[in-house]
């Protein structure tokens, strides 16, 4: 379980606890922090707390005992309801302690529940939504732990995945409705996760659950069953990503991995998709031809790819595209409807504001594709078409290539409705496009010459990023990567608004990263650097090209390769990963794992 935990790490960190079930007893440990942190409790000499009747598991640590139990339950936290600390961890119990809890996703009426749970007499410990269902759970239990669970799932508003294991019985029960869950089959041993990445060492195949599905696992067997308690048939998929691939291979952070793995990454995209008489082959299966407009939807660096789609479907395909945030689209009253094609991005395929968003443009009839990564998860199974990203799993918190399969999956879709709506492409664009990733390990390649900058700026409190047209995306994508892992506040803006605000900002202590890579904008481009170098401020210059303005302008310059303003974002991104990657291991960082992150953001 502390194995699989490590995987799952990303979606959260604060604290961790797991339970075992031995000779009818429940054995746990929490702790603050990441899982290493639990890991170490269990060698430490007062061992495993073991959890008697009327005691609070936290407060008893027994001596080291010898668990042999052969089921259990595991989990790490991103805090949502009381902050994190070793009460608050999962699992969480009942009053008997009899029964315990693990959970993903939010109880909405958590606080309507426990006022009448806390009349009924039940003693809540924790400041958590979760503790809820355990007490829930012992209300209706009758010597039937499952009975028990459908009664209590009836009761609660919002999302969950639960795990429950009750100390009277050798079976654990698995609810899902709206949080991901996945069943791995192995030999001699079931296991169920959030995420298959957990699995993955132990087993590849699995049963990806829907909503509103139950797993029952006792000893050597499961049953899939509804919330009606009636049988489901399910089948049983194969995970083609190897376990190899969710290892660290000698790197130093799995998202220095993540950035060196891109060529190969965005080949993949590429890989079987563009023919030799360079048609774009995409297996999407609605007719574009009654599509009116594209409405692209994610959240944080997914988003940013999507703004980039804009910029290429508009240029390439001619057709007109919006792009929003899920969380924004989804608590208004977005006009979308069947004429609509409603495009959500994500690399996990599990963020709760896309999926909700995505089930609202359902709802209205628009007719929906999705760029995902993850093969399995919620929004690759609920989408009517799609284009998956083949990046292989991204572990890093911070989205690195998974962004830029993202941008060359949109370069993709671009050409193909180009190609379906008779739009004519330059061949020198396919050709080009089918050189990305050699462009790419041109990058990479220089990556050492980064080194100095990041020195130089790793102490700065503020940057600014900016760039335009394609460009301006990159500059956001850039400074989220700096900010979330160096914890450097950084902003990007489109160049030319920074007159209208920003540039108030500028002075000799703030570094402005430019995107200055040849396109039609660089000319002003150029005129935008004027300003900033006129107020003191510092530049960094991402170029393709060294001419006499660029160096009269900017004291330091990434160089990257020459290309087609089409790709620019991909390559013009790659040094800023590097830049912030730099800078927060130069600060000591936990790149993998930023304080207050977590991955998959399953909670809206
Ligand atoms: C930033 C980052 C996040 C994700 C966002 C959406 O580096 O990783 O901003 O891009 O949480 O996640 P997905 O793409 O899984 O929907």
């Amino acid at each position: 379980m502390i194995n699989g935990l490590k995987k799952l790490e990303y979606r959260g960190y604060d604290s961790a606890g797991v339970c075992v079930a031995d000779n009818n007893q429940l054995f746990v440990a929490k702790k603050r922090g990441k899982v290493s942190e639990l890991e170490k409790e269990f060698l430490n000499e007062y061992g495993i707390c073991s959890v008697k009747d009327g005691s609070h598991p936290c407060e008893i640590r027994s001596e080291l005992k010898e668990v042999k139990g052969n089921m259990g339950i595991a989990h790490t936290r991103w805090a949502t309801h009381g902050e994190p600390n070793e009460i608050n961890a999962h699992p969480h119990f009942d009053c008997k302690k009899e029964i315990a809890v693990v959970h993903n996703g939010i109880i909405e009426n958590y606080n309507a529940l426990k006022e009448i749970l806390e009349r009924e007499g039940h003693i809540f410990v924790s400041e958590t939504d979760t503790e809820v269902v355990s007490h829930l759970i012992e209300k209706f239990y009758n010597g039937n732990l499952e009975d028990a669970v459908l009664r209590a799932i009836r009761l609660i508003e919002g999302t969950f995945g639960l795990a429950i294991i009750c100390k009277k019985e050798n079976k654990i029960v698995v609810v899902k409705r709206g949080s991901p869950a996945v069943l791995g089959i192995g030999e001699g041993e079931n296991i169920v996760a959030s995420d298959a990445v957990a699995v993955l060492p132990y087993t590849k195949k699995v049963i990806y659950l829907s909503d509103n599905e139950m797993v029952v696992l006792t000893e050597g067997n499961y049953a899939i069953k509804n919330f009606e308690g009636e049988n489901v048939e399910k089948t049983i998929d194969e995970i083609k990503w190897t376990a190899g691939e969710i290892e660290k291979r000698g790197y130093k952070h799995f998202m220095l991995k993540e950035i060196f793995e891109q060529p190969r990454a965005v080949g993949n995209t590429m890989r079987g998709r563009i023919d030799n008489d360079f048609n774009i082959k995409l297996s999407i299966d609605f007719d574009l031809k009654y599509i009116k407009r594209i409405i692209i939807v994610a959240c944080g660096t997914s988003w940013h790819s999507g703004l980039i789609g804009k910029y290429l479907i508009e240029k390439i395909a001619e057709f007109p595209v919006e792009v929003d945030y899920a969380s924004e689209f989804r608590y208004r009253n977005p006009i979308v409807g069947p004429e609509d094609l409603f495009l959500v991005i994500s690399q996990s395929g599990e963020t709760a504001d896309v999926i909700a968003a995505l089930k609202e443009a359902k709802n209205k009839g628009a007719k929906t594709m999705g760029l995902v990564n993850v093969v399995g998860s919620t929004i690759a199974r609920e989408v009517d078409s799609g284009i998956f990203l083949h990046a292989g799993p991204e572990i890093g918190v911070a989205s690195t290539k998974a962004f830029s399969c993202q941008v060359t999956a949109l370069l993709l879709f671009a050409l193909f409705l180009a190609q379906q709506k008779g739009v004519k492409v330059e061949r020198e664009l396919l050709s080009e496009l089918k050189r990305l990733p050699a462009k790419i390990e041109e990058v990479l390649e220089q990556s050492g010459k980064i080194d100095p900058i990041a020195e130089k700026f790793k102490d700065s409190k503020n940057f600014l990023y900016l760039g335009r047209g394609m460009n301006f995306p990159v500059a956001l994508e850039g400074a989220l990567k700096l900010k979330e892992i160096s914890y450097i506040h950084a902003e990007g803006y489109p160049a030319a608004e920074m007159k209208h605000g920003p540039i108030a900002l500028a002075d000799s202590n703030m570094p402005v990263v430019f995107i200055a890579t040849k396109d039609h904008t660089y000319s002003k481009i150029l005129s935008n650097m004027e300003e900033v170098k006129a107020r003191g401020g510092e530049i960094i210059a991402v170029a393709n090209e060294i001419d006499n303005d660029i160096i009269k302008l900017a004291k330091n310059i990434i160089m990257v390769p020459k290309c087609r303003e089409e790709l620019m974002p991909v390559i013009n991104t790659v040094p800023l990963q590097i830049l912030a990657y730099k800078i927060a291991d130069l600060k000591g960082i936990d790149v993998d794992k930023p304080k207050n992150l977590a991955k998959s953001v399953t909670v809206e």
